[in-house]
């Protein structure tokens, strides 16, 4: 997978190169471009925003200058993703889409956002998704694309040493992951609970998906309603 990130601060995205995400760069797995959007600017104070039309507070950033941006970095393949606090929630299934893509393009927007033409212009090439990673304002996409390229990443055949971590996930199952232990077995007075220890794989299946169900009702009780009619078998409804 190739991944480009166009931003103002290009050293905000040096994480991608760090830990898991670099080790996947090394093996070729994938491959990351990160861009300054100041290079696609032609004045001599590299403006990229200006006062917004109708007035308010803050700056929009200018569409010549993502336009020639994107209209470099894109091609016919591309996906590209804008984070925005006004964009569609960014899910599990959303970092799954994605990692099936073979060309990901970020446009990371700082102020109050990017002149909406940016994207309804690109739209008229290729698939465009507005994003948001949550219900609270960041100052800028930088770190969304950080958590979304994360997310993707790791899903890509070969990124993960166990392919069943990111099977066996939270979501995966449309449920939050239970509570999960290694040795010893009591510390600081607290045992493991006995069934782990038993060595009895079925028994122990149906303690994961009652302690999965049973976290999954008290912190998120949507995502149990959203489960489809034959996602929660007989024993699960006696919980
Ligand atoms: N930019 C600022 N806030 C954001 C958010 N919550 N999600 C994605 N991009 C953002």
């Amino acid at each position: 997978m190739r991944v480009d990130v166009v931003t103002i601060f290009p050293e905000y995205l040096d994480p991608l190169r760090a830990a898991l995400l670099g080790k996947a760069i090394d093996r070729g797995l994938i491959s990351v471009g990160v861009h300054d959007l100041r290079d696609w600017t032609h004045d001599v104070h590299k403006a990229v925003d200006d006062s917004p039309y109708g007035g308010g507070p803050g700056m929009v950033m200018k569409p010549q200058v993502w336009g020639a941006a994107l209209d470099a970095v894109c091609t016919e393949a591309t996906r590209l993703v804008v984070p925005t606090p006004a964009g569609r929630p960014f899910t599990q299934a959303m970092a799954r889409e994605l990692a099936g893509e073979e060309h990901l393009v970020f446009a990371c927007g700082r102020y109050e956002g990017i002149d909406q033409r940016v994207v309804d212009d690109a739209s008229r090439r290729v698939r465009v998704d507005e994003v948001s990673i949550g219900d609270y304002v960041l100052v800028g996409g930088e770190v969304a694309v950080l958590v979304v390229v994360e997310a993707v990443a790791r899903l890509l055949p070969g990124v993960l040493g166990n392919p069943r971590s990111a099977a066996e996930d939270s979501f995966s199952d449309g449920l939050l992951e239970g509570p999960s232990y290694t040795r010893p077995e009591v510390w600081r007075e607290l045992a493991v609970p006995e069934v782990l220890r038993s060595g009895n794989h079925r028994l122990i299946d149906r303690w994961r998906r009652d302690q999965a169900l049973r976290r999954t009702w008290d912190r998120r009780p949507e995502l149990v309603e959203a489960l489809p009619e034959d996602a929660l078998d007989k024993h699960d409804r006696e919980l």
